[in-house]
């Protein structure tokens, strides 16, 4: 794919006020939640849970792509039609999740680093001949005394760069996940701090590594105080602080800002986005790329309490997915309020 494809298909998935739905959990992580909610860890409960999501009627009014993980990426639906051409056939862009997991990053206690380079290569060119559009690839950041580290957020920006790099090589749009995360007693301020120190290390590796602003999407944290900080701060402290820090360190290039969720509730996330898209109105601070969401919990979560792993509640499950993508497709344009979720 050339540098206009990559483009196109990078505009494509964050054009007409629509998102992306993170469906990629690992095979552990998938297994925490069905375990929390009494749902069996088997890869027959995972797929069925996959294809509630992909086969959700009108879901492509508000999703524009859906991030799988390799195991999801190589199912089908119970009839035996492949994940991917069900997407397809919606009008939706398959993404895959490339990376290995966070290991402990030597030498630097409390912190990890993103593996998962060694044959990344072979791996997207296997991806694209089955359909994928775009990747994922996720570096996670911990803030604490003296964390995050410059040896921890040099090392998480170099793989980043260098996993985008591969992606353009094969023509996939790569989504740049550096996750802060909200675990911990951290205030505001601590997470904007270090929310800009990574993504200034990020921007600054993805332009060494030569990698095309246009074609890539980037998926950070919004700028929050820690689950545990007693000083919770407004929907508007959240949104300002979010959208500050952005203008400071993402190039204009860059077409579109996809936040994932993180932690927060599904009703708080919206109310944010919303809050960061009204923003522009409101100040006259029009913003270069557009603002959207990329979420997992968020999105699913409601979902996957009323569906328990139980065929007869797959309806009102996917009328719960579908709710929230309607209300994360309003805070694109500023117009999602409490009441949508009162109704
Ligand atoms: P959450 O929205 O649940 O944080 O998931 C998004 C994601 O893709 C994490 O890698």
């Amino acid at each position: 794919m050339n540098a206009a494809d990559l483009t196109a298909v990078a505009r494509q998935l964050v054009a007409g006020d629509k998102g992306l739905l993170a469906m990629d959990e690992s095979i552990a992580t998938c297994n925490r939640r069905f375990a929390a909610l009494g749902i069996p860890q088997t890869e027959p409960a995972r797929r069925a849970w996959r294809e509630l999501l992909i086969t959700s009627p009108r879901l492509s009014a508000c999703i524009s792509g859906a991030i799988l993980c390799d195991e999801t990426f190589q199912q089908s639906t119970a009839a035996g039609a492949p994940f991917t051409q069900v997407l397809a056939a919606a009008g939706i862009l398959s993404g895959v999740k490339v990376d290995a997991g966070a290991v402990y990053l030597a030498g630097h206690p409390g912190e990890t680093v993103t593996e998962g380079l060694d044959g990344l290569r072979a791996r997207l060119a296997a991806y694209v001949r089955q359909g994928a559009r775009f990747a994922k690839w996720r570096a996670v950041i911990a803030v604490g005394d003296r964390l995050p580290t410059l040896g921890c957020i040099d090392a998480n920006a170099h793989a980043l760069a260098r996993y985008a790099a591969l992606c353009q090589e094969a023509g996939l749009v790569p989504i740049v996940e550096p996750e802060v995360l909200m675990t911990g007693g951290h205030s505001l301020s601590a997470c904007r701090d270090a929310t800009e120190c990574v993504l200034r290390g990020v921007f600054d590796q993805l332009q060494r590594q030569r990698v095309l602003l246009e074609g890539m999407l980037l998926k950070p944290n919004m700028v929050l105080p820690g689950l545990g900080c007693p000083a919770q701060e407004t929907v508007d402290a959240v949104a300002d602080a979010t959208v500050d820090t952005l203008m400071r360190v993402v190039p204009a290039a860059v077409p579109g800002i996809v936040f994932l969720s993180g932690g927060q509730s599904g009703e708080l996330a919206t109310a944010r986005l919303n809050a960061m898209n009204l923003r522009r109105e409101t100040r006259g601070a029009r913003l270069p790329w557009a603002l959207s969401f990329s979420f997992g919990r968020a999105l699913q979560h409601p979902a996957l309490e009323l569906w328990r792993g139980e065929a007869a509640n797959v309806i009102p499950s996917q009328q719960a997915l579908l709710h929230r993508a309607a209300c994360n497709r309003a805070a694109r344009r500023g117009a999602y309020g409490p009441a949508m979720d009162a109704a």
